[in-house]
């Protein structure tokens, strides 16, 4: 019985890995059609609007000028939504710079000092990067959403075979107990998504905070070197 449970748990794990890499290979495939697609036709976009300009009276340039500025707040927005899909600083450059982009990002947005502590130490598994990115963002959203954090505190460690990350917030904290587990349990998908993407690296996540004292995530998976 114990044989089979252990058997079907294994299966389970393969299977949302599977999921998790199929979701991770659509949000590469839309962000590069968001960049590359979008952007040619905002670029024609551009162009033609340049061809209006040279034919229209001095006192229609004004609305034009407008457009055009339009266009490029449609472009930028573009540029931004396929980057968070899929940051291509994270395949070539790797988990650290990419983290320090996304930590900039929010801290700019949300006016929220964010440090980073520590490193990863060099260029991880593929896997082990794109979900310690993404636990990184849940954490930060979660962070700047729920916790009207003054200050977050991110802190990446390599040791004895393992990534270790900690994200902590000095927000209105919250009682996890009650959320993820009680009957009443309604947490959101986040904090289930993160904990999806370690099982299927075998990996850990514990939670501690309580109402008022801030919330610190710690994260820790098992490292295989990259492939
Ligand atoms: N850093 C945090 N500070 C305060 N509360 C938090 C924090 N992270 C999560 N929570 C609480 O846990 C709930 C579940 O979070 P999550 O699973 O990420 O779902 P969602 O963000 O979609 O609500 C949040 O709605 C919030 O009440
Ligand atoms: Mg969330």
């Amino acid at each position: 019985m114990a044989e089979r449970l252990r058997v079907h748990r294994n299966q389970l794990r393969i299977l949302s890995a599977r999921c998790l890499h199929a979701r991770e290979e659509e949000a590469k495939r839309i962000a590069h059609l968001l960049h590359d697609e979008a952007g040619q036709i905002t670029a024609a976009g551009h162009l033609a609007l340049e061809e209006i300009g040279r034919q229209l009276p001095a006192s229609g340039r004004d609305r034009l000028k407008q457009l055009k500025t339009l266009l490029g707040e449609v472009e930028e927005r573009l540029r931004q939504l396929s980057h968070e899909l899929r940051p291509t600083v994270l395949d070539d450059l790797g988990l650290d710079p990419a983290i320090e982009f996304l930590a900039a990002g929010f801290s700019a947005r949300a006016r929220v000092p964010i440090a980073i502590k520590g490193s990863t130490g060099g260029r991880l598994d593929p896997l082990i990067e794109t979900a310690m990115y993404r636990i990184v963002h849940e954490a930060l959203t979660n962070a700047i959403r729920h916790a009207r954090a003054r200050r977050v505190r991110i802190q990446i460690r390599r040791g004895r075979g393992r990534l270790c990350c900690s994200i902590r917030d000095d927000g209105v904290g919250f009682d996890c107990d009650r959320l993820l587990s009680g009957p009443g349990r309604k947490g959101g998908l986040g904090l289930l998504g993160i904990r999806e993407r370690l099982d299927a690296l075998g990996g850990r996540l514990q939670i501690r905070s309580s109402p008022g004292h801030g919330t610190e995530l710690q994260v820790a998976v098992p490292l295989r070197r990259r492939q």
